[in-house]
C-alpha cells in the first residue's frame, strides 16, 4: 500500500472510455488522431477516480438535532436507545416517494463527483419492509443510469428492527430470509448483502444466515463488524468469503488474523470516528498484518455527514497514521476491490476505466494534507469531461 506509482511530465491517453496508454511524455511517439480532446493537466495532478465502497447516502430528512445532543455529551448508543438514529431516519424514508428519494441522492451523486468521486456504493436499510426496502432498491438502481457515477446497489435489511418487530425479533429476521433477499435477488437489486453484526442489532447467528441466503441469491457478503463491540464479526466475514468487513472499530487479534487469511478487505470508515468522537479502527495493525485496507465516508445522516473522500483521507493520515501513499491506495484501489471491481477500477492503468480527477495541487499529497476544501478542478468519467 505505500508503493505507489507517481509519474511526473506524464499523460493518459482515452479511447472509448477505456485507458489504452498512460505513460511520461517523453515515451509519446504518436500524434494525437482526429476528434480527440486535449487536456492540459500542466503543474496539476492527476489520479485514479475515488471508490467510495460503503455508504448509506439514501435517505430522508436529516439528524441535526442529534448532532447538536451529541455536542453536549449523548452517545450515538443512548440516542438510539431512546428511539433516534436509524430509526429516525427509517420514519421519514418510509413516507418518502421513490421520487424523492431519488431527486435528493441525485444531488449528492452530484456533489461527489465534484469531490472526485466516481463509483460508489450505496445502501438499503431505511426501509426496514418488504415495500420501503425494495422502493429503495430500486430508487438505487435508477441510478444507475446517471453517466456520471458507477452506483453499485446493497441490500441491508438487516440494518436494525423495525419498531413494529421490536418485540418479535426472529420474525423480522425470517421476513429477510424468506420475503426479501428471494425478491431482491430474482429481481437482480442488489449486488451484495450487507448486515449490521452488532449486539442489540443482528448477532453472529442471525447474521450468517442471512448473509449464507443472499449468497445463494447471488449477492456477496459484506458485513458491518465490530464497530460498538467486539463480536466475532470479522471471523465471520472471513468464515464466508465476504467482499469486505466494514468499520472494525474493536476488531481483535484473531479477527485481523482472520480477515488477512481470507483475503477479505478491511474497510476502515475514519469519518464515522470523527463525528461521532469515537475510538479509530486499528488501521496500523491491520496494515502492519497484510490485510489489504480500504476507506470510505459511510456517508449517512448519522454516523458521517460528510462525502468527501479527501477528508477522510486527511482523518486516515492524521488520525489512523496511515501513510498520504496509504489513503490514497484505500480509496482507489483497495475500494474496488471492496466492490471485487479492482480488475477494472480504481488505478490508472491501461484497459481499466477512464475514471479520473485532476487536482489543481503542487504535489498529490495535498488532497490529504490541505484539508477542508476542494481541489478537483475536473472529473473524467468513462473517458467523458463532466462538468464541475
Ligand atoms: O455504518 N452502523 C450502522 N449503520 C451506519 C449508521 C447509519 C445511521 O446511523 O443512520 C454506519 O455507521
Ligand atoms: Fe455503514
Amino acid at each position: 500500500m505505500r508503493n505507489v506509482d507517481i509519474l511526473n511530465n506524464a499523460g493518459v491517453l482515452c479511447e472509448n472510455g477505456k485507458i489504452t496508454w498512460v505513460g511520461v511524455m517523453e515515451d509519446w511517439k504518436r500524434t494525437l488522431p482526429d476528434g480527440f480532446t486535449e487536456i492540459d493537466a500542466s503543474g496539476k495532478v492527476v489520479l485514479p477516480g475515488f471508490v467510495d465502497s460503503h455508504t448509506h447516502m439514501m435517505f430522508a430528512g436529516n439528524r441535526a438535532h442529534e448532532f447538536a445532543l451529541r455536542s453536549q455529551g449523548a452517545t450515538y448508543q443512548q440516542i438510539a436507545e431512546a428511539g433516534g438514529g436509524i430509526l429516525n431516519t427509517i420514519t421519514h424514508v418510509r413516507a418518502a416517494s421513490k421520487k424523492e428519494l431519488k431527486k435528493q441522492t441525485l444531488r449528492f451523486l452530484n456533489a461527489m463527483m465534484k469531490h472526485g468521486t466516481t463509483t460508489v456504493e450505496i445502501k438499503s436499510g431505511y426501509g426496514l419492509d418488504f415495500d420501503c426496502e425494495v422502493k429503495m432498491l430500486e430508487a438505487i438502481n435508477e441510478l444507475k443510469d446517471e453517466e456520471m457515477m458507477t452506483v453499485v446497489p446493497t441490500f441491508i435489511g438487516a440494518h436494525a428492527y423495525p419498531p413494529e418487530y421490536k418485540q418479535k425479533k426472529q420474525a423480522y429476521v425470517e421476513l429477510i430470509v424468506e420475503k426479501m433477499i428471494p425478491y431482491v435477488g430474482k429481481k437482480k437489486l442488489a449486488v451484495f448483502c450487507d448486515v449490521f453484526c452488532e449486539k442489540g442489532y443482528f448477532e453472529i447467528e442471525d447474521s450468517e444466515k442471512i448473509l449464507n441466503e443472499g449468497k445463494k441469491w447471488g449477492m456477496a457478503p459484506k458485513v458491518h463488524a465490530e464497530e460498538l463491540n467486539p463480536l466475532g464479526g470479522a471471523e465471520l466475514a472471513a468464515r464466508i468469503g465476504a467482499a469486505s468487513a466494514d468499520h472494525l472499530e474493536h476488531v481483535t487479534e484473531q479477527g485481523i488474523t482472520a480477515l488477512r487469511e481470507a483475503g477479505v478487505v478491511a474497510t476502515l470508515l475514519p469519518g464515522v470516528s470523527f463525528f461521532l468522537n469515537h475510538g479509530y479502527a486499528p488501521a496500523r495493525k491491520l496494515i502492519d498484518s497484510g490485510v489489504a485496507v480500504a476507506i470510505a465516508s459511510d456517508f449517512n445522516p448519522g454516523s458521517c455527514m460528510s462525502y468527501s473522500m479527501p477528508m477522510m483521507m486527511t482523518i486516515a493520515c492524521t488520525q489512523m497514521r496511515m501513510t498520504p501513499e496509504e489513503a490514497l491506495v484505500a480509496s482507489t484501489l483497495n475500494a474496488a476491490a471492496a466492490l471485487n471491481m479492482a480488475s477494472t477500477i480504481g488505478s490508472i492503468e491501461v484497459g481499466k476505466n477512464a475514471d479520473l480527477i485532476i487536482a489543481d495541487v503542487p504535489d498529490w499529497k495535498y488532497l490529504a494534507y490541505h484539508f477542508g476544501t476542494n481541489h478537483i478542478v475536473a472529473t473524467i468519467k468513462n473517458g467523458t469531461i463532466l462538468e464541475l
